[in-house]
C-alpha cells in the first residue's frame, strides 16, 4: 500500500479526492491536513471534517494548517466553490474534531519517523508543504514523492496561471525547487478530467450515500464551471493526483524544468514548462500532459463503490 498524505483546501474536487484515497486498497491516507485557499482556513478545515465524516473516516487525523499565504494576501476562489468553499451539499455539522497538531508539525513528525516511504499529495496552495520544507529541510530526502495538483503550460485564475500556484507562488517556487521529486499534475492534465453527463450517470448508480454527496458535489460544481469558464463538464483537478498515486499509467508525463514565476505583474504565478528544453536548466519535475480518461473515471468510480 502507498502512504500518502492529503494536504487540501476542500473544495469540491478536494473532497472527491479524499473520499477516493480513504476508499481505495492501494492507498493507506495516514492524514490530511488544511490550508487556506479555496475558501478561508476555518471553512476548508470544517469542510475536510465534514468530508471525513460522510466517508466514516473517524481514524484519519485532519490537522490544520496554515491560514495565509508566506507572503501575498490571500484570496479565495469563490466564484466556482461559494462562500463556504463546498457549497451545494447540505451537510450537518460534523462530530469529528480536527487534531491539536498544528499540519505542519504533523507533515514534519510523520515523514521523520517514517523509513521515507511517504508521498505528499498537496492539491491546494503549497504553503503547508514550503513551511514544512524552511522549517526542517531533513525532510526534503524522506519525502518520497510530492503528487501536486498544480500549474500547467497555461493558466485558469488567469491567463498566466494555475489557482493552487497563484494562491501562493513563493511557496510554490520553494516546493519546486526543494530537490524533493516532484510530480505536476497540472491542467494540461486535469482539463481532460471531465465528469460528463454519461459519468454522472455511472457515479449516480453507485446509488451509496458517499456517491449521492459527489453527484452534488458534481452538480454544483458543473453549474459553476459553466457560469465561469463556459466548460459544458467540470474537471475534478484534485482526485487526479490520487490517481495518479494509484496507477500512473493513467497520465502521459515527460520529466521536464519547470521554474514559477513570481515577480511577473502579468504573469505572477505562471508555471514555465520548458517542453522544448530551451532553458538548459536541468529536469526537476514529472509533468502530466495528458490523461487516460476511461481508466481515470473506472479507478474513481471502483473506489467509490467500496462505500456502503
Ligand atoms: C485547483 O483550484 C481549486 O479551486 C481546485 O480545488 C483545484 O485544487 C484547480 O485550479
Ligand atoms: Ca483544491
Amino acid at each position: 500500500k502507498r502512504k500518502i498524505i492529503i494536504d487540501c483546501d476542500p473544495g469540491h474536487d478536494d473532497a472527491i479526492a479524499i473520499l477516493v484515497a480513504a476508499a481505495h486498497p492501494d492507498l493507506e491516507l495516514l492524514a490530511i491536513t488544511t490550508v487556506a485557499g479555496n475558501a478561508e482556513l476555518g471553512k476548508t478545515t470544517l469542510n475536510a471534517l465534514k468530508v471525513c465524516e460522510i466517508a466514516g473516516l473517524s481514524g484519519v487525523p485532519v490537522a490544520r494548517g496554515a491560514s495565509n499565504p508566506l507572503v501575498r494576501n490571500r484570496e479565495a476562489a469563490s466564484e466556482i466553490h461559494g462562500n463556504s468553499g463546498m457549497d451545494g451539499p447540505m451537510l450537518p455539522d460534523p462530530l469529528l474534531r480536527e487534531t491539536e497538531e498544528h499540519a505542519v508539525d504533523l507533515i514534519i513528525r510523520m515523514l521523520m519517523e517514517s523509513g521515507g516511504d511517504i508521498t505528499l499529495v498537496p492539491v491546494g496552495p503549497l504553503t503547508n508543504i514550503a513551511m514544512a520544507i524552511r522549517r526542517e529541510p531533513r525532510i526534503v530526502p524522506k519525502i518520497q514523492e510530492i503528487v501536486l495538483m498544480g500549474g500547467g503550460t497555461f493558466g485558469n485564475w488567469t491567463p498566466a496561471a494555475e489557482f493552487n500556484i497563484w494562491a501562493d507562488a513563493e511557496a510554490a517556487q520553494v516546493v519546486f525547487g526543494s530537490g524533493a521529486p516532484v510530480t505536476m499534475i497540472g491542467l494540461d492534465a486535469t482539463h481532460q478530467a471531465l465528469a460528463t453527463p454519461e459519468i454522472n450517470e455511472r457515479i449516480m448508480a453507485i446509488a451509496n450515500p458517499v456517491a449521492g454527496f459527489v453527484g452534488e458535489l458534481l452538480s454544483f460544481f458543473g453549474k459553476t464551471y459553466k457560469e465561469f469558464f463556459d466548460f459544458d463538464a467540470p474537471p475534478v483537478h484534485d482526485v487526479c493526483s490520487v490517481v495518479y498515486c494509484i496507477d500512473p499509467s493513467v497520465f502521459d508525463c515527460r520529466f521536464l524544468n519547470v521554474a514559477v514565476e513570481t515577480r511577473g505583474e502579468l504573469s505572477y504565478g505562471m508555471t514555465l514548462v520548458d517542453i522544448h528544453g530551451v532553458t538548459g536548466r536541468p529536469p526537476n519535475t514529472t509533468v502530466a500532459l495528458g490523461l487516460h480518461h476511461g481508466k481515470l473515471w473506472d479507478i474513481i468510480i471502483g473506489a467509490l463503490s467500496r462505500y456502503e
